[in-house]
């Protein structure tokens, strides 16, 4: 039997970030991976509110326990923007939840990053739902870094789809352009999951209704907290509907298999006038004259798998 994943976190807590947190949450208690902290970051929300509401979701769900570090409050080399149309003005779709009983620690994220890899080399799994910038700043403080990483599975890019925050940039990649190009440049095993495979994953009222309808408080509060973004994924859907992004990443962790790749190397648009933050491959058929180490990028899923997957999950506590 292979050993279940070891996974760090880093996450902008956020409502689809909160029911990933749910999914690994149910996955540690089968068994099935083992959570060995979170850090935050800014994107979603201010990286402190991120961190409470990781708490808020983790306390929620019965745990697991794990140390949850605040980390980087701004991107590299721009302004810090949040997505609070999105996600609520707290994160989690104006729920207004309670103070956590936990506390974050005084670790910085970028620095849990160095520190656990350091002490479990080629074990851990980092798992990375939005801006990439505690990532990037890691790789400063420890060039060593690529070395000790088993993988790191980002949600976050486009390609063949148009971007979610401009015309052509994914939220998280615009977030922090200069950090996801550091990302993409390292010499380490990079899964990319981007619109082009979440965005087909949408949840509509069905499924929507049988998480409410379940009526276990795990699933009310995984459904509460996504009434506010059905809400707001409805002009873009066309009807009420959800794309969890955040969590088919963390399931591609854990079953591959559920997921369609194409293997390219991935660059950050770090100068374009109208494209700033946008991921770009070289997608003609010569072989790409890029000496990058290629990106496994997911350009497909199986939806209903997935939704079946995620659904079973928020409602297993
Ligand atoms: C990504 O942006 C954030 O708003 C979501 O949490 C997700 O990580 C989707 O573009
Ligand atoms: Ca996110």
């Amino acid at each position: 039997m292979t050993k279940p994943p070891k996974i760090l976190y880093d996450c902008d807590t956020g409502i689809d970030d909160a029911m990933t947190l749910l999914y690994l949450a149910s996955l540690v208690q089968a068994g099935e991976a083992e959570l060995a902290a979170v850090g935050t970051v800014h994107g979603n929300i201010d990286p402190m509110t991120g961190a409470l509401n990781t708490l808020r979701v983790l306390e929620a769900a019965g745990g697991p326990v794990v140390p949850v570090a605040v980390g980087a409050a701004r991107p590299m080399a721009q302004d810090v923007h949040y997505a609070v149309d999105w996600h609520g003005t707290d994160g989690l779709g104006d729920t207004r939840l309670p103070e956590p009983a936990g506390r974050p620690t005084a670790e910085p994220a970028a620095a849990q990053i160095v520190r656990l890899a350091r002490a479990t080399p080629g074990e851990l799994t980092l798992l990375a739902t939005g801006p990439l910038t505690n990532l990037g700043a890691a790789l400063l403080l420890d060039g060593e870094l690529p070395s000790l990483i088993r993988e790191v599975v980002v949600m976050g890019g486009a390609f063949d789809h148009p971007g979610n925050i401009t015309t052509h940039a994914e939220a998280n990649i615009w977030h922090d352009p200069e950090a996801a190009d550091l990302v993409f440049a390292a010499d380490w095993p990079i899964v990319l999951v981007p619109l082009d495979a979440t965005h087909p994953t949408a949840v509509h009222d069905d499924w929507l209704d049988r998480l409410a309808a379940h009526g276990t408080p795990v699933s009310r509060f995984a459904a509460d907290i996504l009434e506010f973004y059905a809400d707001a994924y409805t002009p873009t859907l066309k009807r009420r509907g959800a794309v969890i992004h955040d969590a088919l990443a963390a399931m591609l962790i854990v079953d591959p298999e559920l997921g369609e790749y194409a293997h390219r190397p991935v660059r950050v648009e770090l100068r374009g006038e109208l494209t700033r933050g946008t991921t770009v491959w070289d997608a003609r058929s010569l072989p790409a004259d890029d000496a990058r180490r290629p990106v496994k990028v997911a350009v497909g899923s199986d939806v209903a798998e997935f939704q079946e997957r995620l659904l079973s999950a928020l409602m297993a506590f």
